[in-house]
């Protein structure tokens, strides 16, 4: 009998920009579990990639002034660094531009043609372009994309339809037989109450009115809908429809995918299109489909026209890719939405690493040197503390592991840390350097040995989450690969006797300040901060300012100052120097929040024709949302508006 297998897969990323924390969030959960099945003896593939085609691609290749693969090469070999740097284990990374997945993808549309599920017909309706999806009416949340709250445009056009709702009820019953295939569990109801009960569309499945893509063999004006040209990377990566025995056999030893990752906003793609796509294939559907939340920044979800995305790179180099991964398991239940800030990153690196495992290998390596010589002694007779040390860290192995079955990567890490934590009290309680000092040796040897063992063990179950220090300090405790594995976690099975080197500390401790200032610049929240100091400051003395240094055009060309009409405006509650407004900006409302509140009363600004500079980043004053400043000239405590004539429309462009 072989290994047992196990298929993990991580969406296939957009390479239309920069990735950020976010998508490495999934990807290094992806890895963790990745890591952890291989280290229970299973025979792990787990799957990469990217995600090509597209009419987002192809616009923002038009926009580089590029056609798309010489745009999209350079991003992959970046994205394929990142995760180098991160240490992600994938064994595969599929592009769908290759030609295993394109020829493979041409001929299942041809398959399913010939079947029927698959129709010529027209669609009319609304198109998320970020996001690649179609949506009704009546979904649409204010006009815009529900999911990403996103501009949608009206799109009609003769197009291929899959007939989703044919296998609708053979879906519904899987979902009951199967009660794990979609977790968290809550996300589950949501599929069934916003998209199956309502009554599941026939889902729209290519486009004629751009051609990135891959083209429909038997009707090359159609290229395939890039949901359904990405799903099926999950199969194409593994082999299915090649020509290749090899290949064929990879296909039969790994699908069903026994997990797909992904985040909450695709879970729809993953439990619904993607296994009816497999059943009109006669193919076998995943096991489970887990949709993790999202991580936000200040000012919320990351986008760069908040100014506000997180580069993991930043992160990485600044403390290292184990703290990096640590954070992002440690800090949020895996499935629920989490927020990243500088404090809690800073804390959590102090507090867990420093302070916990850092100092537990420190102590112990040093008292090692300073009482035996640097040897691991061999234990003798057992004391109470010892087997109260001895069963925390046998329950602490057994619930990582259960944790771990359920993917709740933060709760394995937490119930990881009681070892580490009760292993540094047992120190305090034991008194190696007294035992030392009254000459009561052998007990001495017992506890080092234990102390030991605890660290024994926490390094081999922590490996899942960090990739450099179990390696560092299994050589610095000179233990072999068998004394390091999964198998050996009893406690009291390591060995003893041999040396263990003297070295630095694993994890520093940061200095605070320092950090979340470092951090707050590196994350956009210094800049965010910045702009709310402004709005309330006071208007400046013109005589004393020696004025700001030049800019050439170009510097100045880089600010957007649109004509602006204020529609509605009101005091923000709590805040006496603000008024926030909705302003008429022609081709959309904003809201924008200023530090005028002393010299007008909101009423005799309504109607008023503003100067706005449009293309500030948004940021939060007195927690109200602001997107743009009104320009005002200031003298002393007189202050006037800029404006100009009514007869300038809403969203002229000033210069
Ligand atoms: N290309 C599609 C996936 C196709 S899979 C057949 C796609 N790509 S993506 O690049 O936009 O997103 C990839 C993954 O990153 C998704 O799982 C998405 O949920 C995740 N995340 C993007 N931003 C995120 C956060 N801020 N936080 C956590 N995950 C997030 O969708």
């Amino acid at each position: 009998m072989g290994k047992p297998t196990f298929y993990i897969t991580t969406p296939i990323y957009y390479p239309n920009d920069r990735l950020h924390i976010g998508h490495a969030y999934t990807t290094v959960a992806a890895d963790a579990m990745a890591r952890y099945k291989r280290l229970r003896g299973y025979d792990v593939f787990f799957l990469t990639g990217t995600d090509e085609h597209g009419q987002k691609i192809q616009t923002r290749a038009a926009q580089a002034g590029l056609e798309p693969k010489p745009f999209l090469d350079p991003i992959i070999e970046w994205i394929q660094g990142l995760w180098q740097k991160l240490n992600i284990s994938y064994d595969d990374f599929i592009r769908t531009t290759e030609d295993r997945h394109t020829k493979v993808v041409a001929e299942i549309f041809e398959r399913l043609l010939a079947k029927d599920d698959i129709y010529l017909s027209e669609y009319e309706g609304w198109y998320c372009t970020p996001d690649e999806s179609f949506w009704l009416e009546r979904e649409l949340k204010d006009g815009k994309c529900p999911e990403c709250g996103r501009e949608v445009q009206f799109v009609r056009e003769e197009s291929y339809f899959f007939r989703m709702s044919k296998y609708v009820d053979r879906l519904v019953q899987y979902y009951e037989e199967n009660p794990g295939f979609i977790e968290p569990v809550g996300r589950k109801t949501e599929m069934l109450k916003n998209f199956i009960q309502p009554g599941l569309q026939d889902l729209c499945v290519s486009r004629t009115s751009f051609d990135w893509g891959i083209h429909v063999k038997s009707d090359p004006k159609h290229v395939v809908y890039v949901w359904l040209d990405a799903l099926t990377n999950y199969i194409t990566a593994i082999g299915y429809g090649s020509d290749d025995v090899a290949q064929q056999e990879k296909f039969q030893k790994y699908w069903p995918a026994d997990v797909h990752v992904v985040g909450k906003d695709i879970v729809r793609f993953h439990s619904i299109y993607w296994p009816i796509i497999l059943m009109a294939l006669d193919l076998p559907l995943p096991k489970k489909v887990f949709g993790h939340g999202f991580f936000l920044a200040k000012g919320g979800k990351m986008s760069k026209s908040k100014g506000n995305v997180i580069d993991p790179l930043q992160l990485v180099d600044r403390y290292g890719r184990d703290a990096f991964r640590y954070f992002l398991l440690r800090e949020v239940p895996f499935g629920q939405d989490g927020i990243f800030t500088p404090e809690a990153m800073v804390e959590r690196l102090n507090y867990d690493l420093a302070n916990d495992f850092g100092n537990l290998i420190h102590r112990t390596v040093a008292m090692l040197g300073k009482f035996n010589d640097g040897v691991v002694p061999h234990p003798n007779e057992s004391a109470g503390a010892d087997d109260e040390l001895r069963s925390v860290a046998e329950a602490a192995v057994s619930s990582v592991e259960n944790a771990m079955d359920q993917m709740q990567f933060s709760v394995a890490l937490t119930e990881l840390w009681t070892l580490v934590r009760r292993a540094n009290k047992y120190i305090d309680e034991c008194q190696p350097w007294k035992l030392h000092k009254e000459g009561q040796t052998e007990r001495l040897h017992t506890v080092l040995y234990n102390m030991v063992e605890a660290i024994r063990l926490a390094g081999v179950v922590v490996q899942p989450f960090m990739t450099d220090a179990p390696v560092t300090i299994k050589a610095q405790f000179g233990w072999s690969d068998d004394d390091f594995a999964w198998h050996r976690l009893a406690f009291g099975d390591g060995p003893s006797g041999q040396r263990v080197a003297q070295a630095a500390p694993l994890f520093p401790r940061l200095d605070v300040e320092k950090e979340i200032e470092a951090l707050e610049e590196m994350t956009g929240a210094k800049e965010l901060q910045k702009q709310n100091n402004e709005v309330g400051a006071k208007p400046q003395d013109e005589t004393k300012d020696p004025g700001k240094p030049q800019i050439g055009i170009d510097t100045f060309d880089q600010v957007e100052l649109r004509v602006g009409q204020i529609k509605t405006a009101a005091k923000v509650e709590g805040a006496d120097k603000l008024l926030q407004f909705q302003v008429d900006l022609g081709f959309e409302t904003r809201q924008i929040v200023s530090g005028i509140a002393k010299y007008f009363t909101p009423e005799e600004l309504v109607g008023k024709k503003v100067i706005v500079v449009a293309n500030l980043k948004p940021v939060k004053l007195r927690g109200v949302q602001s997107q743009g400043m009104i320009l005002a000239a200031s003298q002393g405590d007189t202050l006037t508006l800029a404006t100009v004539p009514d007869s300038m429309p809403n969203g002229a462009i000033v210069k």
